[in-house]
C-alpha cells in the first residue's frame, strides 16, 4: 500500500487517540456494558451491551480510535455477539463513565483475533482504573500459552479462547476512568467492558484473619481482583446461570491435590440462605453440590481434602468459603478444621451449627497475606479429632479467592519478577470458546480495519518487521518510541505503566563504562560461560542486581549472526520460562547483551559433573515442566512458531528458586509459515540431541525440538552425558541406551541411583513413556510440546499424590503408634550398629 494513501486513511478516521464518552441523563447505579468497537447495541440474555460506535446511544463520543469488527464467529460462548468487535489501540485509550460513588464489578473481556500480518501475540498493554493499576504489560496470548494452551485437546486452529479479568472497585468519585495504555512500542485491544454496581452486597461482613482477629474490609478507593471462583463438587456455572452479577463458577477438581480424596454430593431440595444479606454472594446452584471426604472404610478419616492455587506473591488475599450441610440433620455430625496455607483458620467447624440447620446456605471469609516467597495458596479441610464429633468429615460447596490491592496496585507481571516467585495469572478466568473454523472469519473485517492503520503506522515510524530477515541488530531498538501517556481525564491520576519494568522490556542501553564497571573490566574470574560468540560474565549492574553479561567476540562472523538472532528473538519474546534480556551495549564496536542472572546455572550442572547436591525427583519434574512451558510458548506463542534448535541441558538455566528458563536462542529459527511446512537450513544443533530425521532430510520442524527434549528427559532420569565415549559401545549414546531399557519397561534399572526410593514408580513409568514418544523416528508421530507439557503435569500429580500418601502414613504412625515407632527406631539403630561392626 502506498504511504500517501495510508496517510489519508489515517487522517480520515483515526486522528485523536483519546476517547471519552459520558452518559447524558442522570447517572444511575445501573449496569453499564460496553461493546467495544461495536456500532449497535447488542442484547445477551436481556443485558444490553452498548456499542461505543452506535448512533443515538445516549453517549457522547468525542472521537474514535480503531474499531475492529468481524462478521461471524461460530462458537458456543454466550459472549459471542460482543466478541465480534474490538478496539485496537497503539496509543492511550480512555473510557470515561459517570457513576454514583460505590462498589462496582468491572470486567474486561479480551478475545484475541488471529491476524495475518498484525500479530496479536505481540500485543502488550496495561489498564488503570481511577489511578488503580489493574494490569501491566498484559499479553493475552502469552498468558494463555503460559498455563492454558495445553487444555486444547487437538491443537491447531480448532479452538480459541477469551480472557476475562474481573475486579471489584470501590469508587469514591462520581466518575470512573478506565485507561488502556499500550506498552512502549506495542499495542493493545479490548472487546468489552462491564461496569456493574454491587453496593455493599459483596463484602459487608467481618473477615477472619488467619490466626488473628476479625477485621473489616474498606473498599473505598481500593480494588480487588477475582483470582478463582469454584463451584466445589459440581458442574461449571455459566454467567447467565448466576444472578444479575453474571459470575462464572469453575469446576474445582483440577485444583485438588488428590482428586479422589473428595466425593461429590448433591441435594437440590429447598436450600435457603442463612441470612438474606447473603443472597447475592452466590447463586443457590453453588450450594446444591458439595464435596465431602471419601469414605476410606476406616473409623476415622485421616487425611485432608486439599486444593492448591497459584497466586501472586506479596499480596493479601480474601478467601471466601461457601457451605451448606446437605446430608446431616443435626449438629456434631460433621466437624472439621480449615487450614489456609498450612495454618489453622478454623477449629471445630460445624456447618450445621454455623448456618443454623440443614440446607442453609452460609459463607465464611478469611484473610491471609501471601509473602514474597510463595506463589501458592493451599486450602485444606480435614478432620478435627479433638472435637469429639460422631463423624470426622469435611464439606465444601464453593470457594472464591480474591486478591486485594496494595499501594494502588493490583497488577502483577510475572516476567520481571527477579525473585523468580512469579506465577501465571489465574486459570479460572480463561474461558475457552470452541469456534471451529470460525476464528478465521472473526478476523476478516478486523484485518480490513486494523491492517490499514497498522501498516501505515509502521511505514510512518520505520518499525522493523522482526519476522522478516533482520536488518541488523543495531536498529532493533530504535523504533521503540516514547509512549504518549494517556491524558488525565477529569484530573484523575494517571499512572505511568512504563516504569522500570517497561525499560526492561525494551532493553536498557548501557554505556561501555557501565559494563566495564559491572564486570570489573571484564575480569576473567567473573567468566561464567564461553560460546561461539564470546564470553559471558557475571556482573552487578548499577541498581545492584546481578546480570549475565554476554560480550560478542568481534572476530567471529558466525557468532555475530547468532548474536543478532538472539536479540531479535529475545526482544520479541517474553515468558517466565525464557531467559529475559535486560539491555545491551553498543559502543566502540562492542556488542554486549545483558541478561537476567540465573543463580543456579545450567540444569546439567545439577545432574552430573559437579559437586552440587542432586535434585529431587519433584525438582526434576518441575524443571522439565518449566522448560517444556518455555518451548511450548516458543512453538505456539508467536504467530509463526519459533524453533529453538539447540535444546539441551546446558541451555536450560535455573534461577535462584530453581525456576527453569530456556536460554541461547542463537540458533533459533522462526518456524514454518503457511506455505512451507518446514524450514530448510544447514543442520545445526548439538550432537547427542539431534533429531535423526532432521539430520537425514534437513527439514526443520518444531518436532526436532521435541526430539531433543526427549533426550533431555532421559538425561534427567539417568544423570549422565548424552554422549560418553568412555562407556561400552552400546552405552555411548544415551538416547539409544535409554530407549533400549524403556522398551523393556525397566527404566528403573538405569535411573540415577541418588533417586532410588524417592520417586513414585508410577510417575517414572509415565515419564519414560513421554520420553519414548518424543524420540519416535518420524517427527509427525511425536507429540507436540503442548502434549508433552500436559503429560508432564500429570506425572507431577502422580508423584505428588504418592508423596502425600507417604506423608500421611508417617503422620498416621507418628500419632498412633508412638510406642511402636520407638521400638522400630531402636531396631534401626541396632541394625546400623551391626552393619558398622561388620
Ligand atoms: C491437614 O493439613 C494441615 C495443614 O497443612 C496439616 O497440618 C495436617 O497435618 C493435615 N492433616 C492430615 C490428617 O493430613
Amino acid at each position: 500500500m502506498e504511504k500517501k494513501q495510508c496517510r489519508e486513511v489515517v487522517s480520515l478516521f483515526f486522528v485523536v487517540m483519546i476517547f471519552v464518552f459520558i452518559t447524558t441523563g442522570e447517572a444511575q447505579a445501573q449496569p453499564f456494558l460496553i461493546n467495544c468497537g461495536g456500532n449497535s447495541t447488542v442484547s445477551i440474555d436481556g443485558r444490553k451491551w452498548i456499542g461505543d460506535l452506535a448512533p443515538n446511544n445516549n453517549l457522547t463520543l468525542s472521537s474514535t480510535v480503531m474499531a475492529a469488527t468481524a462478521s461471524s464467529l461460530s462458537g458456543d460462548s454466550i459472549y459471542e455477539p460482543i466478541y465480534k468487535s474490538a478496539r485496537v489501540f497503539t496509543d492511550g485509550l480512555n473510557y470515561t463513565v459517570e457513576v454514583i460513588p460505590g462498589n462496582y464489578i468491572v470486567r474486561l473481556h479480551f478475545c484475541p483475533f488471529t491476524f495475518d500480518n498484525m500479530n496479536i501475540n505481540d500485543s502488550s498493554f496495561g489498564v488503570v482504573a481511577n489511578g488503580l493499576k489493574l494490569l501491566t504489560q498484559l499479553s493475552v496470548p502469552g498468558e494463555i500459552a503460559h498455563k492454558n494452551l495445553y487444555l486444547q485437546s487437538s491443537g491447531g486452529n480448532g479452538s480459541s479462547f477469551s480472557l476475562i479479568k474481573e475486579y471489584v472497585l470501590g469508587i469514591n468519585l462520581d466518575v470512573l476512568v478506565i485507561e488502556l495504555i499500550p506498552s512502549e512500542g506495542s499495542f493493545g485491544f479490548v472487546n468489552a467492558i462491564e461496569i456493574v454496581p454491587v453496593g455493599d452486597r459483596l463484602f459487608a461482613d467481618a473477615i477472619r484473619r488467619v490466626g488473628g482477629n476479625d477485621m473489616n474490609l474498606n473498599l473505598s478507593g481500593q480494588g480487588i481482583e477475582t483470582m478463582y471462583r469454584l463451584n466445589v463438587g459440581g458442574p461449571e456455572i455459566k454467567p447467565n446461570q448466576d444472578s444479575d452479577l453474571w459470575r462464572m463458577w469453575e469446576v474445582d477438581s483440577s485444583y485438588m491435590i488428590t482428586a479422589n480424596a473428595g466425593v461429590e454430593i448433591r441435594n437440590s431440595s429447598n436450600i435457603t440462605y442463612a441470612s438474606m444479606n447473603d443472597s447475592s454472594l452466590a447463586p443457590l446452584l453453588v450450594y446444591e453440590t458439595a464435596r465431602s471426604m471419601s469414605n476410606t472404610e476406616v473409623l476415622e478419616k485421616r487425611f485432608n481434602m486439599s486444593w492448591k492455587f497459584e497466586v501472586h506473591p506479596d499480596f493479601d488475599y480474601l478467601v471466601r468459603l461457601h457451605f451448606c450441610e446437605l446430608v446431616y440433620d443435626s449438629a456434631k455430625d460433621r466437624i472439621f478444621r480449615i487450614y489456609i496455607n498450612n495454618r489453622t483458620a478454623a477449629n471445630t467447624f460445624d456447618v450445621y451449627v454455623k448456618a443454623g440447620g440443614k440446607n442453609r446456605a452460609y459463607h465464611q471469609d478469611y484473610f491471609d497475606a501471601v509473602s514474597s516467597k510463595t506463589d501458592t495458596l493451599w486450602i485444606q479441610l480435614g478432620p478435627d479429632t479433638a472435637a469429639g464429633a460422631s463423624g470426622t468429615d469435611a464439606l465444601l460447596n464453593g470457594l472464591e479467592i480474591f486478591k486485594l490491592s496494595r499501594n494502588g496496585n493490583l497488577a502483577y507481571v510475572e516476567k520481571y519478577d527477579s525473585s523468580g516467585n512469579s506465577v501465571g495469572h489465574s486459570k479460572s478466568w480463561i474461558l475457552w470458546v470452541v469456534t471451529g473454523a470460525g476464528i478465521a472469519s472473526v478476523a476478516i473485517l478486523a484485518v480490513a480495519f486494523t491492517l490499514v492503520f497498522y501498516i501505515c503506522k509502521n511505514q510512518g515510524e520505520k518499525t522493523i518487521d522482526m519476522k522478516n530477515n533482520s536488518t541488523g541488530w543495531r536498529l532493533l531498538f530504535l523504533h521503540r518510541g516514547i509512549v504518549n501517556s494517556s491524558a488525565n481525564a477529569k484530573g484523575m491520576g494517571s499512572q505511568n505503566l512504563n516504569g522500570s519494568t517497561a525499560s526492561t522490556r525494551s532493553g536498557k542501553r548501557f554505556t561501555l563504562a557501565e559494563i566495564r564497571a559491572a564486570t570489573n573490566n571484564f575480569d576473567e574470574s567473573l567468566v561464567i560461560g564461553v560460546g561461539g560468540f564470546g564470553k559471558v560474565y557475571k556482573g552487578e549492574i548499577e541498581d545492584g542486581s546481578l546480570a549475565a553479561i554476554k560480550r560478542a567476540n568481534p572476530q567471529s562472523e558466525q557468532g555475530l549472526a547468532e548474536f543478532e538472532t538472539e536479540i531479535e528473538m529475545l526482544s520479541k519474546l517474553r515468558h517466565r520460562h525464557l531467559v529475559s534480556l535486560i539491555g545491551f551495549c553498543e559502543e566502540q564496536d562492542e556488542m554486549i547483551l545483558v541478561y537476567e542472572y540465573m543463580a543456579n546455572g545450567t540444569l546439567r550442572s545439577h545432574l552430573f559433573g559437579s559437586d552440587r547436591p542432586p535434585l529431587t525427583w519433584k525438582q526434576r519434574l518441575d524443571v522439565c515442566i518449566g522448560a517444556a512451558r518455555g518451548l511450548h510458548y516458543l512453538h505456539t506463542g508467536a504467530e509463526r512458531g519459533i524453533i529453538h534448535r539447540d535444546v539441551k541441558t546446558t541451555n536450560i538455566l535455573l534461577d535462584e528458586n530453581f525456576v527453569a528458563k530456556m536460554s541461547d536462542f542463537g540458533l533459533s529459527k522462526t518456524g514454518p509459515s503457511m506455505e512451507h511446512t518446514h524450514v530448510s537450513t544447514a543442520v545445526k544443533g548439538s550432537f547427542g540431541y539431534l533429531d535423526p530425521e532432521y539430520f537425514r532430510r534437513q527439514h526443520l520442524t518444531e518436532k526436532s525440538d521435541v526430539y531433543s527434549f526427549g533426550v533431555v528427559l532421559f538425561e534427567v532420569i539417568c544423570a549422565r552425558a548424552v554422549i560418553n565415549p568412555t562407556l561400552p559401545k552400546d552405552q555411548i549414546n544415551l538416547a539409544e541406551w535409554a530407549m533400549k531399557w524403556q522398551r523393556q519397561r525397566s527404566l528403573q534399572t538405569i535411573i540415577d541411583p541418588r533417586l532410588k526410593g524417592n520417586y513414585s514408580p508410577e510417575s517414572l513409568e509415565k515419564f519414560g513413556e513421554i520420553a519414548e514418544k518424543c524420540l519416535v523416528d518420524e517427527g509427525k508421530n511425536r507429540p507436540t510440546m503442548g502434549e508433552v507439557l500436559w503429560h508432564l503435569e500429570y506425572v507431577l500429580q502422580l508423584h505428588e499424590a504418592w508423596m502425600h500418601a507417604i506423608d500421611r502414613e508417617n503422620s498416621f504412625s507418628s500419632s498412633q503408634d508412638l510406642w511402636e515407632l520407638v521400638v522400630e527406631d531402636t531396631d534401626i539403630k541396632n541394625g546400623k550398629e551391626i552393619t558398622s561392626l561388620e
